[in-house]
This record gives C-alpha cells, sequence and structure tokens, in this order.
C-alpha cells in the first residue's frame, strides 16, 4: 500500500504491480486497516484509490493464493473480505473514488464496486470471470454489480464471464466517467474537490442513508428521516444555513 496525502484528499496505491495489485489476503488486511485510518483522519475529506503501474487497478483475488482452499477456507475467505475491507469502504463516512486504471477483475472490479463513485480509463478493463475458474464472485460481486447495472447486464457479465470496456461500463452505469489514462486522477481529484467543499457530517450521513436502501432488512427512507433530522443538531448545519443566510462561503468541520 502506498498512502499520500495532499490537502484534505489521501490517495492510496494498491502496490503490487508485478502481480498486477492481486489481492491476497495481506494486501487484503493492509488496505483494511490503511482505510480505517484514513476515515478516523479528520482532516481528510475524500479518498483516490487506485492501482501501481500502468496495467492494472487489480487483476483480482490472489489465484495463487486461494487455488488449493477447501470449502471452510473459500468460505472465511470470502466472510473475511466482506467485514474486514469491502464492507467497510462501502460503509465510510469519508467517500472513496476508484480510479480505474486497467484491469479491474473479479475482487477487483468488486474492490471498485465497494467504492462510492468510479471513473475509468480508457484503459481499463472490466470483469467478473470467477465462473471460468469454477468458482463465483465472493466479494460482493453479485450483489453490487446487480445494484449498478441492473440484474440483466449483471447476469450477462457474470455468466459470460467476459470483460467489458470503459465506455459499456458508462453505458451500463458502473463507473460515471472515462478519461484519457494521463487524465484519470485529474479527472478523479476535480470530483473529490467538490466533494470536499461540502459538510463531511451531512457526507457522512447521505451515505449512511443511501447504502441503507441497498441493505436487506434495512429501510432506506426510516434512515433518511432518521439521518436527516440528525443533521439538525451538528455544528455543520449550524454553519451552512448561517453562511447562506450571511452570504458567505462556509467554513464546515465536520462536527
Ligand atoms: N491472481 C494471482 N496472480 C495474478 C492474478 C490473479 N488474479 N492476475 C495476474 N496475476 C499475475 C500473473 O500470474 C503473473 O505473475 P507471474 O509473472 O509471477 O507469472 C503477473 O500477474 C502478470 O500477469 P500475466 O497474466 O502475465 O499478464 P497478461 O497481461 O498476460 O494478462 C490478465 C493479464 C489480467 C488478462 C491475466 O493476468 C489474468 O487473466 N488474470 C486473472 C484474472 C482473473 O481471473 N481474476 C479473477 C480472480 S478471482
Amino acid at each position: 500500500m502506498l498512502v499520500e496525502k495532499e490537502d484534505n484528499l489521501a490517495i492510496v496505491w494498491i502496490n503490487r504491480p508485478d502481480q498486477l495489485n492481486a489481492l491476497n489476503i495481506d494486501t487484503i488486511d493492509e488496505l483494511g486497516k490503511a482505510m480505517r485510518e484514513i476515515d478516523e483522519d479528520k482532516n481528510i475529506r475524500c479518498v483516490i484509490l487506485t492501482g501501481s503501474g500502468e496495467k492494472a487497478f487489480v487483476a483480482g483475488a490472489d489465484i495463487k493464493e486461494f487455488y488449493q482452499f477447501d470449502v471452510e477456507k473459500g468460505k472465511i475467505l470470502s466472510r473475511n473480505g466482506h467485514e474486514k475491507l469491502f464492507n467497510l469502504i462501502e460503509q465510510m463516512g469519508t467517500p472513496v473514488i476508484a480510479a480505474i486504471n486497467g484491469f479491474a477483475l473479479g475482487g477487483g472490479l468488486e474492490l471498485a464496486m465497494s467504492c462510492h463513485i468510479r471513473v475509468a480509463s480508457h484503459k481499463a478493463k472490466m470483469g467478473l470471470p470467477e465462473v471460468s475458474l469454477g468458482v463465483i464472485p465472493g466479494y460482493g460481486g453479485t450483489q453490487r454489480l446487480a445494484q449498478l447495472a441492473g440484474k440483466g447486464r449483471a447476469m450477462e457479465i457474470i455468466l459470460t464471464a467476459q470483460m467489458i470496456t470503459s465506455d459499456e461500463a458508462v453505458e451500463y452505469g458502473l463507473v460515471n466517467h472515462t478519461t484519457t489514462q494521463s487524465e484519470l486522477l485529474e479527472k478523479c481529484k476535480e470530483i473529490a474537490n467538490k466533494i470536499s467543499r461540502n459538510s463531511p457530517a451531512a457526507i457522512s450521513s447521505a451515505i449512511a442513508a443511501m447504502n441503507a436502501g441497498f441493505s436487506s432488512g434495512k429501510d432506506g427512507f426510516e434512515k433518511e428521516i432518521e439521518e436527516f433530522g440528525k443533521s439538525f443538531g451538528t455544528k455543520d448545519f449550524k454553519e451552512g444555513t448561517t453562511a447562506f443566510v450571511e452570504k458567505r462561503k462556509p467554513n464546515f468541520t465536520g462536527e
């Protein structure tokens, strides 16, 4: 993992370029820990997650690590991944933007889908090829791809195990924007800057309310009512509304 902090922004690079940034158990633990620390850092208002090297965002879970696992180990691998990294990122109060700079396959696309926003370069190739290996997506792919691209598209992508281009991913709603490789980080920073001007307290409430609608057993509308009400007790709400009345820019602290 490489972490760089610039003002209110953290940029995290998954750094195993010779293995196309494949996610092994140690990388998942390390990335989970780094993300937790960043989420607790009140100076950081947005995170960009990307892959080192020119070739890959993340080319999947590490096949060489798990290919001899049995049923029990397979289940533990999936559950730990969900808990330690994928759900953790999705539930972070600090927004995470995936900058997809190359192959995002299997666990790599699942990682990008657990982020709040995705931007892909024209070089990106995305897919969930697990069924070609005799396994299925195990880090949330069967659920999050259908949420983002619709069930029919998700079925086709997962069952054919084929890769899609960045243009197709935009058309499917899987990524928000596509750029040249050299403009990818700039585009992500532009989005991050717009996010950073807003109330961190309100942003984390908005994420929680939006996520609730996609979590089984939770009522998204109820969560929205709860988080909306909660906003009225924050310093950010006082500052944002007072700044509006006083015709000045707000200075949010996230409290
Ligand atoms: N797990 C473990 N190692 C991986 C990997 C993965 N998911 N993806 C790539 N690598 C490793 C390769 O084994 C190779 O390592 P080596 O040099 O020690 O042999 C290195 O990364 C470079 O990959 P290589 O296959 O030589 O690059 P390529 O340009 O020919 O092909 C891909 C690129 C992405 C098409 C190909 O690596 C691939 O199909 N990877 C697996 C994708 C996948 O099925 N992901 C889902 C896993 S559940």
